[in-house]
């Protein structure tokens, strides 16, 4: 009898976006290594490129400044979802973009036309490079860097329970931050939902699912449920499907 034939399973291309706080780094993340797939956190290579102006004194209130200093930075992404890394002209920036400078900055440099440029031409040749498929979250994977991903999905969670899971992300903060936090994170919304180019939107072909009332393991089975499935419709028709 012939040995059946084994082949890998179909290469996907997962889009996650959403707006902070709705557990979209640690879903993608656990999507990712369950399944195999390469991970890519677009939202770091916004944090880095906004650490190196930062760090070269490039005046974060002058777009034309900004945008001439885009094309310096040599950013790098590490693919692995067990350990991503970025550095930046080779330096390990992991620990220095999550501070509370890149944060209150990043929305003003990577609302620069120039930036998203660089950037998302950065993306789109890291995910055609994952061979065995790749997982990407942020805020305009499904709309602009990758519109033919196999599945999009739209993580959205109520303005207080992001709050609340933001803030148990930062130490030494106690439940007085709350507030400040929200705040924060709603206006931070609010500025890269009402950019001009490429904001936070949900793709008219995602999937919504609105993680306010679950937790993070049933976010990720939800997800992981949906890859399968579109990897699964892939493999029998032999081509992409659900595209518009
Ligand atoms: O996901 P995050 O909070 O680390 O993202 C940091 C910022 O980067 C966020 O305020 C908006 C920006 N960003 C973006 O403009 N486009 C993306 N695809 C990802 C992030």
């Amino acid at each position: 009898m012939e040995p059946t034939a084994r082949t890998a399973p179909a290469a996907v291309i997962v889009a996650i976006d959403g707006p902070s706080g709705t557990g979209k780094s640690s879903t993608s993340k656990a999507v990712a290594a369950k399944l195999g797939l390469s991970y890519l956190d677009t939202g770091a290579q916004y944090r880095a490129i906004t650490w190196w102006m930062v760090t070269n004194g490039i005046d974060i209130e002058d777009p034309q400044a900004i945008a001439v200093a885009s094309a310096k930075p040599v950013i790098v992404s590490g693919t692995d979802p067990h350990a991503p890394t970025i550095t930046v002209d080779g330096v390990d920036v992991a620990g220095p973009i999550r501070t509370q400078e890149v944060t209150s900055n990043v929305s003003a440099v990577s609302a620069v036309p120039e930036v998203r440029t660089r950037i998302t031409e950065l993306q789109r040749s890291i995910a055609a490079q994952a061979e065995g498929g790749i997982v990407v979250e942020g805020r305009d994977i499904g709309t602009t860097v990758l519109p033919d991903a196999d599945l999009k999905v739209f993580l959205t969670a109520s303005p207080e329970a992001r709050a609340a899971r933001r803030s148990g992300e930062l130490k030494g903060k106690d439940a007085a931050d709350l507030a400040a936090t929200k705040d924060a994170l709603v206006r931070r919304d609010a500025a890269d939902s009402g950019r001009k180019v490429s904001p936070l939107a949900k793709a008219s072909d995602a999937v919504e699912v609105d993680t306010t009332t679950l937790t993070l393991d049933q976010v990720i089975d939800r997800v992981v449920t949906l890859v399968e499935d579109r990897r699964g419709a892939i493999e029998k028709t032999g081509r992409r499907v659900g595209h518009e």
